[in-house]
């Protein structure tokens, strides 16, 4: 959900009036997601890194997350939204965790749409805690090393029983992945739009939806392979 600052920036504003803009943005794809037929979306809503932040704009950022969690609870129960989060949530305020595992407790037996949050995340962080634990299972006789195959190994992960992601988009022109989801998004389509996150609608994701559409996703297998040439399929 990048380009928040230069939303504001671009207004006279301040930063957090473009996260504060982010957060419609959010209430938006979350909806605009669900009636295009997508049944899960991940939102990168802050980072590892983001703490490098200037110290009043991680205050910000967090309030308006604690503040979203309360205000939007009613409304995922209502409209049958599960919320899971991914990242090391532990680390974020008590505030923001506390409402945090509310709304996932509340929420945990929907089944129609799910909503996932990336809160203090970091592929890298994740794979490293990942790795810990997997070590210690096997220290423990839980995991067998020898046998161990990335679907054993991808249990470790903070999106353990979610699935891959199918489309990675970034906002704002940026076209770089930022330590998102670097594993999981092995075969991933990626669409990147100079739409600022702030400003980010329902037609700009119908957009990116149609622009993947049109992709052939071949998983390492050919064109031909995915869909024989007619008198192929009939002779094989
Ligand atoms: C990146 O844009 C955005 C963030 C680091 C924060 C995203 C947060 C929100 C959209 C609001 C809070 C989230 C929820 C789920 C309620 P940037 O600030 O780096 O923009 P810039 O690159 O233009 O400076």
């Amino acid at each position: 959900m990048d380009g928040n600052g230069r939303w504001a920036k671009q207004r006279g504003l301040p930063r957090i009036a473009g996260h504060r803009r982010g957060v419609e943005a959010v209430r938006t794809a979350t909806y605009a997601a669900r009636d295009l037929g997508v049944s899960m979306l991940t939102l990168y809503a802050f980072s590892v890194e983001n703490w490098q932040r200037p110290k009043t704009e991680v205050g910000a950022l967090m309030r308006l997350l604690e503040l979203y969690l309360k205000n939007e609870l009613a409304t995922f129960v209502r409209d049958g939204v599960r919320l899971r989060t991914i990242g090391r949530t532990g680390e974020l305020p008590e505030g923001v965790q506390k409402h945090l595992r509310t709304a996932v407790e509340a929420t945990k037996h929907l089944t129609g749409y799910t909503l996932v949050l990336a809160l203090n995340y970091g592929s890298r962080t994740e794979v490293t805690d990942a790795a810990r634990a997997y070590a210690l299972a096997v220290a423990a006789g839980q995991e067998n090393p020898q046998t161990s195959s990335w679907t054993t190994f991808s249990r470790y992960l903070s999106t353990a029983g979610l699935p891959d992601p199918d489309l990675v988009i970034r906002t704002s022109g940026e076209t770089r992945v930022s330590n998102f989801l670097l594993l999981q998004a092995a075969y991933a389509e990626f669409v990147f739009t100079p739409v600022l996150w702030p400003d980010f609608t329902k037609p700009d994701l119908a957009a990116a939806l149609a622009e993947y559409a049109r992709r052939e996703r071949r998983f390492g297998l050919t064109s031909d392979q995915l869909r024989p040439p007619i008198g192929k399929a009939a002779a094989n």
